[in-house]
């Protein structure tokens, strides 16, 4: 069993608000954490709405809505999440202000608790190395965009994190509504390391002019059913997060196989991000 009753996210951008949606649905009582009031404003209208289009839908009822936002508390004080029976972080993709995070609630949560990631590709060993000797409670919980919608988490375990810990938060996936699947760490672990390349082909295939962007998305969708072209898939996952997972496989991989298309790392430097900047690949209303 999972032991889990509290939940605690931190950071509330598209993946932790979606974790922590996903969370109070389930029945946790849920506290998201974020430093930017504007941030954390921006994450509950955005609940607001989905709430709101799942009552219209039938998928939920007023009152299930009414005790999922019970369960729901929004704060900017780090503190609200010490007594969290897990804590799942999902800030931005730099392994030195997750470690700074992680550093920080170690000493502060107890001592069943476990510490969770989701990181998309940085080292789960590596980030464990700043919980001390906390470390067997560590691990990689990565879940997938759009949180409420896709099925998916994929379990990651460090070097150091314990049986007992993947079985509890494998047993938290699935009691969270998902399917969980386990992997080891290694950078990209297996989502990205097979979905990442594929993406930076499709910027390849663009860039030598084999096919227009549309073209090969349609190809990609219907050829394969995709439910989204990769070059569409980009835009909605970042440009910059592809380009930034790129490398850090590049790396943690010793192989320059997985490094950036050109075309890709320009369109980031142009500040074409996808769908954040409304431009990336594709124009966006
Ligand atoms: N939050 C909650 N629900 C959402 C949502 C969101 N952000 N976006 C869409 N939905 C819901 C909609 O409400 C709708 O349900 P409803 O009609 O019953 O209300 C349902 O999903 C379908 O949405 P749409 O009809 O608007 O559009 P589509 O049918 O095209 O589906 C999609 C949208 C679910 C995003 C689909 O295109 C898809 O599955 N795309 C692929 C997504 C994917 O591959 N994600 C993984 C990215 S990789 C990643 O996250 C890992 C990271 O490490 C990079």
């Amino acid at each position: 069993m999972h032991g889990v009753e509290r939940v605690g996210v931190i950071g509330s951008g598209q993946m932790g608000g979606g974790i922590a949606q996903v969370a109070a649905q389930s029945g946790f009582e849920t506290v998201v954490y974020d430093l930017d009031a504007a941030a954390l404003g921006k994450c509950k209208s955005l609940h607001e709405k989905l709430f709101a289009r799942a009552v219209e839908k039938g998928r939920m009822t007023e009152d299930q809505v009414k005790e999922t936002k019970a369960r729901l508390t929004y704060s900017d004080q780090l503190t609200d999440v010490h007594p969290a029976d897990i804590v799942i972080e999902a800030v931005v993709e730099k392994a030195e202000v997750k470690k700074e995070i992680f550093k920080g609630l170690a000493g502060s949560v107890s001592d069943r608790a476990i510490l969770a990631s989701n990181t998309s590709s940085i080292s789960i060993t590596d980030l464990a190395t700043s919980v001390g000797d906390k470390a067997d409670r560590f691990i990689g919980m990565h879940f997938f965009n759009p949180v409420p919608v896709m099925k998916l988490v994929e379990v990651i375990n460090g070097l150091a994190t314990s049986k007992e810990t993947t079985e509890r938060v494998l047993a938290l996936a699935e009691a969270m509504g998902k399917t969980a699947v386990p992997a080891n760490d290694r950078a990209g672990f297996v989502s990205n390391r097979i979905l990442m390349p594929m993406i930076n082909e499709a910027f390849y295939t663009w860039m030598e002019g084999v096919a227009e962007p549309e073209h090969i998305d349609e190809i990609m969708k219907l050829g394969m059913a995709h439910p989204m072209g990769p070059l569409r898939l980009a835009d909605f996952i970042g440009l910059d997060t592809c380009a930034h997972i790129m490398e850090v496989m590049a790396d943690g991989l010793s192989d320059p196989r997985y490094l950036p298309c050109p075309l890709l790392k320009q369109l980031v430097t142009a500040g074409r991000l996808g769908d954040k900047t409304k431009h990336g690949v594709f124009r966006y209303e």
